[in-house]
C-alpha cells in the first residue's frame, strides 16, 4: 500500500520547547556573519578553551592510542581520578564502582530519569531553571512538576516549597542545581540538608546537577554526597573545567541504580568518547589555570552586579556562583522574547529571555551570561547604557 507522506508527522514526545538560548545564540552568528559586532552574553559557554594539559592529552592519546570504545560506565583511570576529586574537594569518600561517566551531563539527566523513574512519575523542578530539564522530562514521558522559588528563600526551592507541593500530589523525585541556572543561586548547607531530609521521608529521589561546582563567589558549593548516598549526582566537566564541546561528564549514583544506568548506557551510548575520557582525566591537575579563569569570572561578575541596576535592570539574583545574572527587565518591557531581539538589533547584545527558564513568570526577565572576556562585558554595558539610558 503506498504511504500518503502527509500522514506522517512528527511524534507528540518531540514538541518540546525551543531552547532559546541557543536561538539567540543562531541569531547572534547570522548577525556576525553579516559583519556586524554581536557581544555575546546568551550561552553558559566558558570564553576560554580547555586547559594546555588536557588539550596535550588529547594529541597524545591520537598519535599513540587505538580510539576506541570504552566501558559503558568509562574507563576505570577516569573514575579513579574522580573518586580522588571527591576526597580532595569535599572529603567524601566515593568509591569509582557508583561513578559512571557520562557524554556531559546532558546524557546524565536521560540516565538518571531512566533509571529512577517509571513513565508518567512526578518530577519538582525551581522556576526559573534550566530549561533542557523539563524538556527532557516531557520527552521521555514523566511530567515536570515546576515549583516558583521565592525572593525571601533566595530564590531556591525549600523544605517547605517541597513538602506543600508533594502533599497535593505525590512528587517521585526533584531535580536541584547549586549554583543554579539562571540564578547563579545556592542553597545554604541548613536549606541543603532539610530539603534533603524531606526528601528521604517522602521517598522522594533527589537527583543534584552539580555542573557549577568550581565557580562560586560567595560560601561554598556542597554536594549532595555529604548529606546522603542514596542521591544521584550528575557533574560535568563543560562549566569549571571548560571543555563544553568535548561532552563528557559523570555521575554519582546509590548502588541500585548502577547496574540499571550501565544497562541503559550500553544501549543509548555505548560509550562516553575515548578521547575525552583520557583528556579529562587531567583536567583535576589544571587547577591554577581553572581558578585564574575564575578570577575573570569574578571580575566580569562585579561589573555587572554595578552597571546593570544604574541601567535599569532591577531584582538581581544574588549570584553565589555559575556565571549568570537574572534580571527584571520589567522597567523595559512585558515580552522578554521581543526584548531580547530588540537588544540584539540596537546593541549587538546577545542575552536570553527569561522566558526560556520560567515560561510563566519569565515574562520580564532576561538572563546575562558573563563567561566571556572582560573586553566583551565592557562593551556590552556601554552599549545597553547608551541604548536603554
Ligand atoms: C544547569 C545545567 N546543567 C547542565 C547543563 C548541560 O551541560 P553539559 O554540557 O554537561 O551537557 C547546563 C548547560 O548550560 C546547565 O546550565
Amino acid at each position: 500500500m503506498k504511504t500518503n507522506s502527509h500522514e506522517l508527522v512528527a511524534s507528540v514526545r518531540s514538541a518540546v520547547d525551543p531552547f532559546l538560548a541557543m536561538d539567540v545564540m543562531v541569531a547572534a552568528q547570522a548577525r556576525s556573519a553579516e559583519g556586524k559586532q554581536v557581544l555575546h552574553m546568551e550561552v553558559g559557554e566558558p570564553g576560554h578553551q580547555a586547559p594546555l594539559i588536557v588539550r596535550e592529552a588529547a594529541k597524545a592519546a591520537i598519535d599513540h592510542d587505538r580510539i576506541s570504545y570504552t566501558p559503558a560506565l568509562g574507563l576505570l583511570s577516569l573514575r579513579e581520578r574522580i573518586s580522588a576529586h571527591y576526597q580532595e574537594t569535599y572529603g567524601a569518600v566515593v568509591p569509582h564502582e557508583r561513578i559512571a561517566i557520562t557524554t556531559g551531563s546532558s546524557a546524565g539527566f536521560i540516565l538518571s530519569f531512566l533509571s529512577a523513574f517509571d513513565t508518567g512519575a512526578r518530577v519538582g523542578l525551581a522556576a526559573p531553571g534550566y530549561p533542557a530539564y523539563r524538556n527532557v522530562l516531557k520527552a521521555l514521558g514523566l511530567i515536570a512538576v515546576s515549583i516558583p522559588v521565592k525572593a525571601e528563600n533566595r530564590y531556591v526551592i525549600t523544605a517547605d516549597d517541597l513538602q506543600a507541593v508533594h502533599d497535593k500530589t505525590p512528587l517521585d523525585g526533584i531535580l536541584i542545581a547549586s549554583p543554579a541556572n539562571p540564578s547563579g543561586t545556592m542553597l545554604l548547607p541548613d536549606a541543603f540538608a532539610q530539603l534533603i531530609t524531606c526528601c528521604a521521608q517522602n521517598h522522594i529521589r533527589f537527583i543534584s546537577d552539580e555542573i557549577y561546582h568550581g565557580i562560586v563567589y560567595e560560601g561554598a558549593a556542597r554536594t549532595a554526597l555529604s548529606h546522603t548516598d542514596q542521591s544521584i549526582i550528575i557533574n560535568s566537566f563543560s562549566k569549571y573545567y571548560c571543555m563544553t564541546g568535548w561532552r563528557i561528564g559523570w555521575m554519582v549514583l546509590p548502588e541500585d541504580l548502577v547496574r540499571p544506568v550501565e544497562r541503559l548506557a550500553q544501549s543509548l551510548y555505548i560509550s562516553a568518547p575515548y578521547i575525552s575520557q583520557i583528556a579529562a582525566a587531567k583536567a583535576f591537575d589544571a587547577s591554577a589555570e581553572l581558578n585564574a579563569i575564575c578570577q575573570q569570572y569574578a571580575a566580569n561578575r562585579r561589573k555587572l552586579l554595578k552597571a546593570l541596576p544604574e541601567i535599569g535592570f532591577e531584582g538581581l539574583h544574588p549570584a553565589d556562583g555559575a556565571f549568570y545574572i537574572y534580571a527584571n527587565a520589567g522597567r523595559f518591557t512585558n515580552d522578554a522574547l521581543s526584548f531580547s531581539k530588540s537588544l540584539l538589533d540596537n546593541t549587538g547584545v546577545a542575552a536570553t529571555p527569561g522566558v526560556d527558564f520560567d515560561p510563566d513568570q519569565g515574562q520580564t526577565m532576561m538572563r546575562f551570561s558573563f563567561a566571556g572576556d572582560e573586553v566583551t562585558i565592557d562593551k556590552a554595558i556601554d552599549a545597553m547604557a547608551r541604548w536603554l539610558g
